[in-house]
């Protein structure tokens, strides 16, 4: 059996709220410029194994995924793909046209996660579009990400169809507890950005990660990533480098023990990375309109 054929057998899933399933491994395509290179990485990730594409309007790459998935010859069920939708594209009937949109430039005719980016703008008018979305079938699940303020308890009294997941800043120095406390009562599943604290040299370089590498002869950014599938989390780390790209996909061959897991829960002392307060983020993001 090739590597790719047994990354393929030992990936993990996870089964949402609305039963979809949901490869709880994948691949984040933020900040990789333009459709030819977002085309290229992702033609990689897929070659490699990975069967989930984590991408936003925002990010302006999504014509790039969707080619390289087009091109890969592999199913269109058999590859999940996660857009979002930027605040500017809020709103009843708005956000009904900005989902066609995803959908041409994403080439695809369904989309399997959809996600509210932000939580400013009309995000209840939004949800209300990406539930008639999913029962037309345009859309498979939807979610929110970075609805950590009470406007997350507001869209979950509002809905008629619970999100799927919520998307959060997660890592080993900051692994949400309290916010999985919250979200338990719906079955709402985290997904995890900055999985690898956006490649931050201290946070890769705790002894412990250094000493389990060593045990599992593995790096320390597949102890961290191990990390998140154990915890639950869903995980897209992005890289461009190729190595890193095999590697971080190499996990599901060896397992952390509980009293390792609890070593690695000693690191997780409220520590973020993106720490702009939501009004700064209203009034900054706020002003950004990603081109069509
Ligand atoms: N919803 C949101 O608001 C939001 C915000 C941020 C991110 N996200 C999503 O989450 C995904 C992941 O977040 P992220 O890309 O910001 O951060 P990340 O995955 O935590 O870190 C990416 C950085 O880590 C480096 N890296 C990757 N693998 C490595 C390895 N094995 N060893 C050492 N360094 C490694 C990468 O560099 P190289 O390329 O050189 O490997 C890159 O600089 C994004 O791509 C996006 O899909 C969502």
């Amino acid at each position: 059996m090739s590597k790719t054929e047994e990354i393929l057998k030992e990936q993990t899933s996870v089964k949402l709220n609305d039963g979809n399933v949901i490869p709880q491994f994948g691949f984040g395509v933020f900040m990789i410029e333009g459709d030819d290179s977002t085309e290229k990485a992702v033609d990689e990730a897929l070659e490699v194994g990975y069967r989930h594409i984590d991408t936003a309007h925002a990010y302006q790459n999504e014509r790039g995924v969707g080619a390289a998935v087009a091109k890969s010859g592999i199913p269109r069920e058999d590859v999940w793909i996660t857009t979002k939708l930027w605040p500017s594209e809020y709103g009843e009937g708005k956000t009904s046209e900005a989902i066609d949109k995803m959908l041409e430039r994403l080439g695809t005719d369904h989309i399997d996660l959809l996600l509210l980016h932000q939580q400013f703008g009309d995000y209840l008018g939004a949800w209300k579009d990406m539930e008639r979305a999913v029962r037309d079938g345009r859309v498979r699940s939807i979610g929110l990400s970075n609805f950590e303020s009470e406007r997350l308890e507001e869209v979950l009294d509002a809905a008629e169809i619970m999100p799927g997941v919520l998307q959060v800043e997660c890592h080993p120095y900051y692994a949400q507890h309290g916010l999985k406390k919250r979200i338990a009562p719906y079955g709402i599943a985290i997904e995890s950005w900055y999985p690898l604290g956006h490649g931050d040299a201290g946070l890769l370089a705790e002894p412990v990660f250094a000493e389990l590498a060593e045990k599992y002869s593995k790096t320390p950014a597949q102890i961290i990533l191990r990390w998140h599938i154990q915890e639950g989390n869903i995980v897209f780390p992005k890289t461009t480098n190729p190595k890193h790209m095999a590697d971080n996909i190499d996990i599901f061959d060896f397992e952390l023990t509980d009293e390792e897991m609890s070593r690695i829960a000693e690191l997780d002392k409220g520590k973020r990375f993106f720490n702009v307060p939501l009004e700064e983020q209203e009034r900054t993001l706020g002003q950004f309109v990603p081109a069509d």
